[in-house]
């Protein structure tokens, strides 16, 4: 029990890596909020551009974190953790990762490939249903990873408070 009131204090993500976990999820929102609904709207070319270029942004603010999550954070799972309990959290992770790298790049896909004048036919349609796949995917993940982080308040082992913006500092 002493042992999880040190753990309590002891990790927490440094403000950069917050900034991107955030506005990371303000970003994802974002562009599920400006999504197509319909392939014909690519049409307009000004949507077009803007898809494409939110894609490859996406990309890249994903990749940048991506290397400074891998280079310089920790989880803050308590190390007594069980080990399931931790590939699991693991596991979420990279798969949020994976499919949002999947989103975009398929996104961007479908969008070199309506550019190039291939409007329709199987090969389009195949991309979007993996886009459209990706998309599923990461809500499932979402979804699975948020329930973590409420068993983590309950919990009450820093989990939570670790990856929350803090304006206090712990005693
Ligand atoms: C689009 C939504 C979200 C995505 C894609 C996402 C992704 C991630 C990823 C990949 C990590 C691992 C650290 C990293 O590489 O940045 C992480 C950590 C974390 N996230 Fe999220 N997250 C999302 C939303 C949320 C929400 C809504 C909450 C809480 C309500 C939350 C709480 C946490 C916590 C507490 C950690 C630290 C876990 C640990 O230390 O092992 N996340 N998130
Ligand atoms: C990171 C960037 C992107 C995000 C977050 C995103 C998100 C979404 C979402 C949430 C859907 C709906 C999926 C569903 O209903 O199951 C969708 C569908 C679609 N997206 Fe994206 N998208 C992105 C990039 C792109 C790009 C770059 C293009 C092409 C220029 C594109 C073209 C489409 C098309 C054609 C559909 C299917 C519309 C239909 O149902 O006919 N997306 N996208």
């Amino acid at each position: 029990m002493e042992k999880t009131e040190i753990e309590k204090t002891k990790q927490n993500y440094t403000v950069s890596a917050k900034i991107f976990h955030w506005g990371f999820v303000i970003l994802f929102a974002y562009g599920i909020s400006k999504q197509v609904d319909n392939i014909n709207q690519l049409e307009d070319l000004a949507l077009l551009k803007f898809e494409i270029t939110f894609a490859l942004l996406f990309i890249l603010f994903l990749v940048a974190r991506f290397v400074y999550m891998k280079r310089t954070q920790k989880s803050s799972l308590p190390p007594n953790t069980p080990r399931a309990q931790k590939f699991l959290a693991k596991a979420v992770h990279y798969g949020m990762y994976v499919g949002m790298i999947t989103i975009a790049v398929s996104g961007l896909i479908i969008g070199c490939l309506y550019w190039l004048g291939l409007k329709s036919g199987i090969l389009i349609e195949t991309i979007i249903s993996w886009h459209e796949f990706s998309v599923s995917s990461v809500y499932w993940l979402v979804g699975l990873h948020l329930i973590g982080a409420i068993y983590h308040r309950f919990k009450n082992d820093g989990v939570w408070e670790s990856m929350m913006p803090t304006f206090k500092r712990g005693k």
